[in-house]
């Protein structure tokens, strides 16, 4: 499905989330500069949003490698980093549910819109548990919640009605973007996200509720 929106899923986003998704990219990479790592790893960095605005707030010392299994998604994040000449940073292919990373190899992990996708969110989160430095790794989450009740009536008339017909229109595929208003639906609040987080045993789970609770920031310690 990413494959064939891949070359207008920048334009998609900035247009439906009226340019509102760049401040919650932004919010995530303020949080991970916090954390001082020397190493990051971007899960289901998808055309590289999330790992372009890291390497723009940290340190050209620290590395930072985005990872997806969608090649014509890594072709963008990799068109973008040639065209804007980023260094210390690449994209990879690999599956979330079975990573091709060594036990403890990085300081972050951050995954911004993909964990909702993810066919077993359990087994995905032990793989990022496996992969982050035991104590002090930190784990970010930047995902689709339940909004605030008093919301909940409009968004889900946008996500239902304006949101696929919209974006049907920019990027010529409806039937993604119906995908999307339902797995939101079908996602977990933000009390539920973090239960998912403390059965794979992550610690000090905080969750940060923002644009009246329709995206949520979920940080843990592995
Ligand atoms: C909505 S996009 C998010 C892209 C980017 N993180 C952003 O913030 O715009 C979701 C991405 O997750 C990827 N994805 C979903 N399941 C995956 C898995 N099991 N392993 C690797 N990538 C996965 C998809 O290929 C897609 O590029």
């Amino acid at each position: 499905m990413f494959g064939r929106i891949a070359t207008k899923y920048d334009l998609a986003n900035r247009t439906l989330s009226l340019g509102i998704d760049t401040l919650w990219r932004d919010r995530l990479v303020e949080e991970v500069w916090l954390g001082n790592p020397d190493t990051v790893i971007d899960l289901a960095t998808g055309s590289g949003d999330v790992a372009f605005a890291l390497r723009e707030e940290l340190s050209p010392s620290v590395r930072i490698d985005g990872l997806d299994f969608c090649e014509p998604m890594l072709d963008e994040a990799r068109r973008k980093q040639r065209a804007a000449g980023y260094h210390n940073m690449s994209f990879a292919t690999g599956d979330i549910l079975r990573l091709p990373l060594a036990d403890a190899c990085c300081d972050a992990v951050t995954i911004a819109f993909g964990y909702r996708n993810l066919a077993d969110r359990h087994k995905g989160l032990l793989e990022m548990r496996r992969i982050l430095k035991p104590d002090t790794g930190r784990l970010y989450i930047l995902e689709f919640s339940q909004p605030f009740h008093l919301v909940r009536p409009f968004y889900y008339f946008y996500l239902k009605t304006l949101l696929p017909n919209v974006a049907g229109a920019l990027t010529g595929d409806k039937a993604a973007y119906q995908y999307l208003s339902d797995s939101i639906e079908a996602f977990p609040d933000r009390s539920g996200v973090s239960a998912e987080l403390e059965q794979a045993s992550f610690r000090d789970v905080e969750a940060i509720a923002m644009t009246f609770g329709t995206v949520a920031l979920h940080m843990a310690r592995a």
